[in-house]
């Protein structure tokens, strides 16, 4: 294996009072042996990485003595004159890291002429910047990440926007946070599905930008979609036509949360924001998780994330619809004595609700749950489902404080007891008889009333006494 080490070139600037700057020189002659890790993180360290870092100096020309390649360029509180020719910088044009910090362009349009093909990862930091430059790029660019952040970039053009995002196949992150961007160009969402776009802390108008939101493609590509504030200046563009946000609070962090925690809800709400993943109603007055009206059921498909908890919640077969579609389901200090055999068949169906099943999450625990024979199917899914239920051990039985889990199943639902004690044979007996009694006579007075006849019984007497006369007076 080769020696693992790093030459860090220093590069000094030199004080030269012959002009009104100091001029960045680059001196090769201070070659360091560090340690492998120190002050890079991306550096291949088992290669010699060579460093060059300027600081606190005015690039211009004549430049002198830098080093024909170097891999990290790092350039902080430079001064960029209006005619310095990027060769001379960066003599091969190829860099793992090209990196301008808190630096100042007496001319933006030198950038123009940077050919960042081969730059891994390009950024221009807090240098003032008031557009997106127009770089040279071909369509083999390399490069893999694009860093903007913390310019005055007011105008991003279509053209700038695509020589990065559509030449540079391997782009994966596109940062143009803390700028002055108003309004982002229209662009079409190509293939190149892993690119990043991160636009916070922009002013970016709701009005203006709907092109990022609705298309699904660029959605994607946002990175913590920029929030608007909501003194009617800049409203959160993604929640503008959701009511629920002047109730809860709506964000989006990748994913989309409605926060309504705590916000005296009854029910689930209506009318969340497209697409919302994530949805906390904990800490409210909940009784079950009905969606209030069929036409809201299709805003909770996108629910990935539902916390439930802290509700006097007694039922959750409401949600079953949607229960399938859940990675996690917080409904722990709620008021759950069973869950029915039903929902857990359905719970148990590793083909419909494989998510919830393989890496979900499950809060049961703090509910008072009922340990009788009802709870029979539910503790055969703590059973199966031991590793989904983060909160297992407070899955306990509501009077006896027992897990539910270590409770015997012949102790919640004893067999049936049957042993014949004669006195209630003999009871059952006569009430049987007794009953059969009060029948008879009843009838036999109604068909008497009725018919004038004489019951069976009494005709079988009679018949009998008359032959016995009639035998007698032979
Ligand atoms: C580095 O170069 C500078 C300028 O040429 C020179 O003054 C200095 O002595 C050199 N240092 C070493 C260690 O060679
Ligand atoms: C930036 O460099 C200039 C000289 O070019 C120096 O006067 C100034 O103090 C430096 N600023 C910082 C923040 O280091
Ligand atoms: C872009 O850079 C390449 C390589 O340095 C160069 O050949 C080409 O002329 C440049 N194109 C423009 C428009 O500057
Ligand atoms: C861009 O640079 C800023 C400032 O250094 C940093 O906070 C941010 O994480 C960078 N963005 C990316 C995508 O690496
Ligand atoms: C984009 O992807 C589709 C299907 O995956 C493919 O047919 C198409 O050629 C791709 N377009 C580009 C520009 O790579
Ligand atoms: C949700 O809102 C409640 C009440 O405003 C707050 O206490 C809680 O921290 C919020 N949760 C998150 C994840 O922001
Ligand atoms: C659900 O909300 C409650 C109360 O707001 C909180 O304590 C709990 O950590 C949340 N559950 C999850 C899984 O985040
Ligand atoms: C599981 O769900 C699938 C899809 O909904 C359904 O076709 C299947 O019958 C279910 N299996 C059981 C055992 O309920």
């Amino acid at each position: 294996m080769a020696p693992s080490f790093l030459i860090l070139l220093f590069v000094l600037c030199v004080r030269d009072t012959s002009a009104d700057g100091e001029s960045c020189r680059a001196y090769e002659n201070r070659t360091a042996q560090i340690g492998r890790t120190r002050g890079l993180k991306a550096a291949t360290v088992t290669e010699e990485v060579l460093v060059l870092e300027l600081r606190d100096c005015r690039l211009d020309l004549p430049l002198m003595g830098f080093p024909p390649h170097a891999d990290y360029v790092i350039l902080t509180n430079v001064t960029f004159g209006t005619d310095i020719s990027w060769p001379d910088v960066l003599p091969s044009e190829i860099a793992k890291e090209l990196r301008i910090e808190d630096s100042k362009f007496e001319d933006e349009r030198i950038l123009r002429k940077l050919f960042v093909n081969n730059i891994g990862v390009l950024s221009i930091l807090r240098s003032g910047l008031s557009v997106l430059p127009v770089f040279n790029a071909t369509s083999e660019c390399l490069t893999r990440k694009a860093n903007f952040s913390g310019n005055s970039i007011g105008t991003v053009t279509e053209e700038a926007f695509n020589v990065l995002y559509a030449r540079c196949k391997f782009l994966e992150d596109l940062d143009l946070t803390r700028n002055s961007i108003r309004k982002f160009p229209k662009f079409a969402a190509q293939n190149v599905s892993k690119c990043k776009l991160h636009l916070e802390n922009n002013p970016l108008s709701c009005t203006d930008n709907d092109h990022l939101t609705l298309n699904q493609r660029t959605r994607d590509m946002l990175i913590r979609t920029p929030h608007c504030e909501k003194d009617g200046k800049l409203v959160q563009f993604w929640f503008h036509d959701s009511p629920i946000c002047a109730r809860c609070s709506c964000y989006i962090h990748s994913d989309i949360y409605v926060n309504c925690s705590g916000r005296g809800l009854d029910s689930l709400p209506a009318g969340l924001p497209r697409e919302t993943t994530h949805l906390d109603v904990s800490v409210n007055q909940l009784t079950s998780l009905r969606i209030p009206e069929e036409s809201h059921w299709r805003e909770y498909n996108a629910i990935k994330h539902l916390n439930a908890s802290h509700n006097p919640i007694t039922s959750i077969d409401d949600y079953s619809p949607h229960i399938c579609n859940l990675m996690m389901l917080d409904v722990s200090s709620a008021s759950l004595t069973a869950l029915p055999q039903s929902l857990v068949d359905e719970l148990l169906n590793t083909s419909r609700c494989v998510p919830l099943l393989s890496v979900g999450r499950l809060l049961l625990g703090h509910n008072p749950w009922r340990c009788d024979c009802d709870l029979l199917p539910f503790k055969r899914f703590l059973g199966e489902r031991a590793r989904e239920i983060v909160d297992f051990f407070t899955v306990q039985c509501d009077k006896r404080g027992e897990e539910v889990y270590t409770v015997q199943e012949e102790t919640l639902c004893p067999p049936p007891f049957y042993e014949l004690n004669p006195w209630d044979v003999a009871i059952v007996t006569m009430t049987i008889l007794i009953t059969l009694m009060i029948y008879k006579t009843i009838r036999d007075y109604y068909i008497q009333k009725h018919t004038g006849k004489l019951p069976k019984f009494f005709k079988v007497r009679l018949h009998a006494i008359k032959s016995r006369d009639f035998r007698d007076k032979n």
